[in-house]
């Protein structure tokens, strides 16, 4: 009992007091600290606590630490089972020994079997240096099973401290990447790496701090204030998800009534089609209680992706946002779209499509970019899903971006329009331009019939009704209606099957 009582106490003293009040200092919890915050209450069981390196090289023999720098276990996350496993930054800097990449392979093999998440807290110098190539071969290793459990079960990165070279590619290949901010970077060159070959000044932050990521590269999903904060989001992003993606997600009982219409929605198009307003705002008056809880909040803001709740039932949100962009699909936008109507296809969560959109983002940038190769994911991925979809259309829906936003082509099974729906190939004023183009220039009042032939397009074409007597649209509703007509769409879509041809993979254009 005494050996037992020595060991584990040694493996949970770690690097030490010096090394984990240095944690501290830097804004950072220990591991365990982080593990505590993260699960139930006294719900942790911790596995390979007495794992010791092998390493002989480099004086290593003399610095052996139980556990060796990486807690691995299993607990509950709202009484549900998740594994988990913390890089204990305070032995050998959080670096990944051939032990403890063993540690990690092992939970993730029993999630595998078991059907429960993995949630990765990274704070790590990388490959354990003493090592070498034994290293190396454990985060190989690692980078498999993230691949194998890619929509087999949730995965979930928080990085809480560094996270450099090819140590970033487990959280990469991983479902939702949470950084905080200040203490947290990941890149896969340093910022002396990046001096000495293209000559640029960049700082750890600026490179590759939480900001960077969530706003700039969309590396990271979300960004939080400190260890804590990040911890609480991770909880909450959990309520929403199923365990693995033969499950359903949890249903939470929900006081606002099924039924509850919303007369604000019949007033929130502005009068004039131009003029932008806040999709989220439609969002919340839509779902349970007003609760959206967002993904990639800071990045390609002309769209929005998240969970919400619809009568206690998850359900995965994709909006244009014509606060940000005239809501125009771009390079960004269309990677955000598709990775989430991936993922909420892999786990059986439903997809509701909030649409307003003027077309693609015009420009060199844009094409030069390969806007087409990116635009072709998001058409590519809302093609394949075949969970229950459902689109509403509450203003724009022109050109290409009409049918990639969940078009009835795209096998969606509701689509539904208010009265405010422009459904065309292009806006009015281009389209009177191209067609009457000759016309236009040949009359004695150019202006007076471009406007004619400008008002003959609005009628016909800037309105939901040419789509909704060709059955595009199954129907139009007054937009107070949206929730109640949702929710019903949903639970006569709860007993959905649809199936894709049987293959190996498709190619979704990458
Ligand atoms: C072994 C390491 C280590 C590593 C840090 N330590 N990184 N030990 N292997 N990779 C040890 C340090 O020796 C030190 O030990 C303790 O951890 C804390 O490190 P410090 O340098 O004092 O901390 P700090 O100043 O905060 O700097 C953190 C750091 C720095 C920026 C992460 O340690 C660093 O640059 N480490 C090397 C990073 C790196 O190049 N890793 C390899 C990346 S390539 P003591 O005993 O003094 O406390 C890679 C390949 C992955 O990972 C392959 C996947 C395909």
């Amino acid at each position: 009992m005494e050996e037992v009582r020595r060991r584990h106490a040694a493996a949970e003293a770690g690097g030490g007091e010096e090394r984990r009040a240095r944690q501290h200092q830097e804004g950072k919890l220990s591991a365990r600290e982080r593990i505590d915050l993260l699960l139930d209450e006294g719900t942790f069981d911790e596995m390979d606590k007495l794992v010791r390196h092998h390493c002989r090289d480099f004086g290593m023999h003399e610095q052996v630490i139980d556990g060796d720098g990486f807690i691995t276990g299993y607990g509950l996350i709202h009484g549900r089972p998740t594994y988990v496993f913390a890089q204990d930054f305070t032995v050998f800097g959080g670096s990944l020994s051939e032990a403890n990449a063993r540690k990690i392979v092992k939970i993730m093999d029993l999630a595998m079997k078991t059907g429960a998440p993995v949630i990765g807290l990274n704070d790590s110098g990388g490959a354990r240096i003493q090592e070498g190539v034994l290293s190396l071969a454990g985060y190989a290793d690692i980078f498999l099973r993230n691949t194998l459990a890619s929509g087999v079960v949730p995965q979930i990165s928080a990085v809480m401290g560094p996270c450099a070279g090819g140590a970033v590619y487990s959280p990469a290949l991983t479902d939702f990447i949470f950084m905080v901010d200040k203490t947290s970077y990941m890149f896969v060159t340093g910022p002396e790496v990046i001096k000495t070959v293209t000559h640029e000044d960049v700082t750890k932050e600026a490179l590759g701090g939480a900001a960077t990521h969530n706003a700039t590269s969309g590396v990271a999903h979300f960004e939080a204030a400190d260890d804590g904060e990040c911890l609480r989001m991770i909880r909450e992003l959990m309520s929403y998800l199923p365990q693995n993606n033969r499950d359903g997600a949890p249903r939470r009982v929900t006081d606002d009534p099924a039924g509850r219409e919303d007369a604000a929605l019949d007033s929130i198009i502005p009068a004039e089609s131009n003029q932008p307003y806040d999709i989220k705002d439609v969002i919340r008056r839509v779902a349970d209680n007003g609760e959206l809880f967002e993904v990639h909040e800071h990045w390609a803001r002309n769209i929005v992706v998240g969970f919400v709740r619809m009568d206690g039932a998850t359900v995965g949100v994709v909006a244009n946002q014509p606060a940000y962009l005239a809501g125009c699909l771009d390079i960004d936008s269309s990677t955000k779209g598709a990775r989430f109507v991936r993922f909420c296809d892999a786990f059986n969560i439903p997809i509701l499509t909030f649409e307003d959109v003027p077309g693609f983002l015009p420009g060199t940038a844009q094409e030069f970019g390969g806007i087409i190769r990116h635009g072709a994911k998001l058409l590519y991925a809302y093609a394949e899903a075949t969970v229950p979809k459902i689109t509403v259309i509450t203003r724009k829906a022109y050109g290409g971006a009409y049918c990639v936003m969940g078009s009835k082509h795209l096998r969606t099974d509701v689509n539904l329009a208010w009265p405010s729906a422009e459904i065309a190939v292009m806006g009015a004023e281009g389209a009177a331009n191209i067609v009457y183009r000759r016309e236009i220039a040949a009359a004695e009042d150019p202006d007076a019939v471009r406007s004619a032939k400008v008002e003959e397009f609005r009628e016909r074409f800037a309105s939901p009704f040419v789509a909704a007597e060709n059955g595009f649209i199954d129907d139009v509703i007054e937009p107070r209606q949206t929730r109640p007509r949702v929710i019903r769409a949903l639970r006569m879509l709860a007993t959905k099957v649809d199936t894709t041809p049987r293959k190996k993979h498709g190619n979704i254009p990458l």
